[in-house]
């Protein structure tokens, strides 16, 4: 009988040396311990077994039974290791891997334009204001000097929506809105990028375009000081070597009126395409506010006096950028976009 439970013994051993499975274990369990197991069928033949021999073989039965059942739990631990070891190696994350690209957008010129825009005029002590783009005729025309009738409308074709309310065909609307909305009257310098609307046709113009309008208004102002503020402002975006040229103009709400042109940056003011051999490409407009808006506004002319500006952004921006056609501007063509991330400028 000895020797009988010693074979068991070494049966399982082999067997359970065989096993790589949890589910296996188990069965193997049962195949031995379970009621119908092979250890349990063997200790029911106990009372067969001569009385003297029954402490000897009692204590076989119980030391193999506990050495099955001690090996059947350390298989199970190391069984469970190697799952677990198995599933954390499968689920490793290589950090070196490439991973997928995400695409990130970029910067639209425009917007790149206006915040060095804003950067700079931040600098020098401006504020940086909203205005409508839909506008009443009284902030865009009559408020600036252009009273209803006045011929100088002719100059914007506008997109009206009632007989009031017009998209606005000017940033020049918010220099009016700003001196109002100063009630004290203070000394005022701001800067307002935005859309701006005409009722353009031909192919150099879109109905829809940006510019970004310039207001001070202090004592003692003086056309030297606009012609040194956009001179800054010229330098600074399109290169320390441009210069700048005046030319008599008219505008209703500044007076004297001026077209500011910048020297040609790509043939420095030698002539090229670019700037039809004149050497000089027109930028901006610009003026001596009028006193007139001044007075209309509640601002006293004889105290206070101020300068204006306003500037195309596309066209500063298709300058700055070389861009050749303006419509590249509002195609959403990501290869067009997505340039001017790798353009250190
Ligand atoms: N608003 C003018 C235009 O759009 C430009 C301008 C602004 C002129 C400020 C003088 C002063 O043409």
């Amino acid at each position: 009988m000895e020797e009988q439970i010693k074979q068991i013994q070494k049966k399982f051993t082999d067997e359970i040396n065989e096993i790589s499975d949890l589910k296996s274990l188990t069965d193997l369990k049962v195949k031995y311990l379970g009621k119908k197991g092979e250890l349990t069928i063997f200790s029911k033949q106990m009372a067969t077994v001569e009385p003297s021999l029954r402490p000897v073989i009692g204590a076989k039965l119980t030391e193999t039974r506990n050495l099955i059942e001690s090996s059947i739990i350390e298989k199970e631990k190391t069984l469970q290791e190697a799952k677990l070891q198995k599933k954390l190696e499968s689920e490793k994350i290589d950090v070196t891997l490439p991973s997928n690209k995400t695409k990130v957008g970029s910067k639209h010129p425009l917007n790149r334009v206006i915040e060095e825009i804003e950067d700079l005029f931040v600098s020098m002590g401006y504020d940086v204001v909203d205005g409508p783009e839909l506008e009443t005729d009284e902030f865009c025309f009559e408020r600036l000097n252009l009273p209803k009738g006045h011929p100088a409308r002719d100059m914007q074709d506008s997109f009206y929506i009632t007989s009031e309310y017009l998209l606005r065909t000017q940033t020049s609307a918010v220099q009016a809105r700003a001196m109002l909305a100063n009630k004290d009257k203070s000394p005022i310098r701001i800067i307002c990028p935005g859309k701006t609307y005409r009722r353009e046709d031909d192919a150099t113009h879109s109905h829809q375009f940006n510019q970004v309008e310039g207001l001070v208004i202090d004592e003692d102002i003086t056309l030297a000081h606009l012609k040194g503020t956009l001179e800054v402002f010229m330098r600074k975006l399109l290169g320390e070597k441009t210069n700048l040229r005046f030319r008599p103009s008219y505008f209703p709400f500044t007076e004297p009126s001026y077209e500011v042109d910048v020297s040609c940056f790509k043939c420095a003011g030698k002539g090229c395409n670019l700037c039809k051999q004149t050497g000089w490409i027109e930028l901006l407009g610009a003026g001596m506010v009028h006193p007139n808006v001044l007075k209309m506004n509640g601002y006293n002319p004889e105290k206070y006096g101020g300068f204006a500006f306003g500037t195309g952004l596309d066209r500063l921006a298709m300058f700055k950028y070389g861009i050749t056609d303006m419509r590249y501007l509002y195609r959403n063509d990501i290869r067009f976009l997505s340039q001017f991330d790798q353009m250190d400028v």
